[in-house]
C-alpha cells in the first residue's frame, strides 16, 4: 500500500466525519426550531388566563389584540375565542368554535347573535343555541379588569 492511498482515505474519513458534523449540527438547529414552533401539550393544559392588554388599547389598530367592528377572536391555548363588546366597558367572550362541526362563530352587531357561516347555526348574546343545527350553546368565559389591563379566564378567580 503506498502513502498516496494512505493519504486519500484519511482525507475521506475526514471529509466524511466532518459531513456528518455539519449534518447533525443543522438537524439539531431545526429540532430546537421545531420544538420552540410547537408548545408543549402541559402548557397549553395549565393556561388558565390571557391578558389582552389594556382596555383602553383595545381599540388601538396597533395593538396586538385589537377589536374590529366591536369583535375579535384570538387565541387561547389551542382554542379560539370570541370577544364582543356590547356596551361601553361591557365585554363578553365565548368559545368561537361552532358547537355544531366547530366552524368559526361572528358576531352580527345589528341581530345581537353569533352567527356561523357553515351551516346557518345562531346562538342569542348569551351563547345560547337559538337556530339551525348547533346542538348546544357556546361555552363562556370571564373577563375580569384589573387596574385597567383586561384577562380573558374559564374561571373567575384564576387571574
Ligand atoms: S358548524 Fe356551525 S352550524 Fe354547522
Amino acid at each position: 500500500m503506498d502513502s498516496g492511498n494512505i493519504d486519500s482515505s484519511k482525507r475521506s474519513l475526514i471529509n466524511w466525519l466532518l459531513g456528518a458534523g455539519v449534518f447533525a449540527w443543522i438537524g439539531g438547529i431545526f429540532a430546537a426550531f421545531f420544538q420552540y414552533l410547537k408548545p408543549s401539550q402541559s402548557n397549553v393544559a395549565n393556561l388558565n388566563y390571557i391578558s389582552l392588554g389594556l382596555e383602553s388599547k383595545l381599540e388601538d389598530p396597533k395593538n396586538k389584540f385589537k377589536l374590529k367592528n366591536n369583535q375579535m377572536i384570538f387565541p387561547f391555548g389551542e382554542k379560539k375565542l370570541i370577544l364582543v363588546k356590547i356596551d361601553i366597558n361591557k365585554y363578553k367572550v365565548f368559545s368561537a368554535q361552532c358547537t355544531h362541526a366547530g366552524c368559526i362563530v361572528e358576531w352580527k352587531a345589528n341581530e345581537k347573535i353569533f352567527f356561523c357561516n357553515c351551516h346557518g347555526g345562531k346562538f342569542d348574546i348569551n351563547g345560547k343555541n337559538i337556530a339551525g343545527p348547533p346542538p348546544s350553546p357556546l361555552p363562556e368565559y370571564k373577563v375580569v379588569l384589573k387596574k385597567g389591563e383586561m384577562f380573558v379566564t374559564e374561571r373567575q378567580n384564576e387571574v
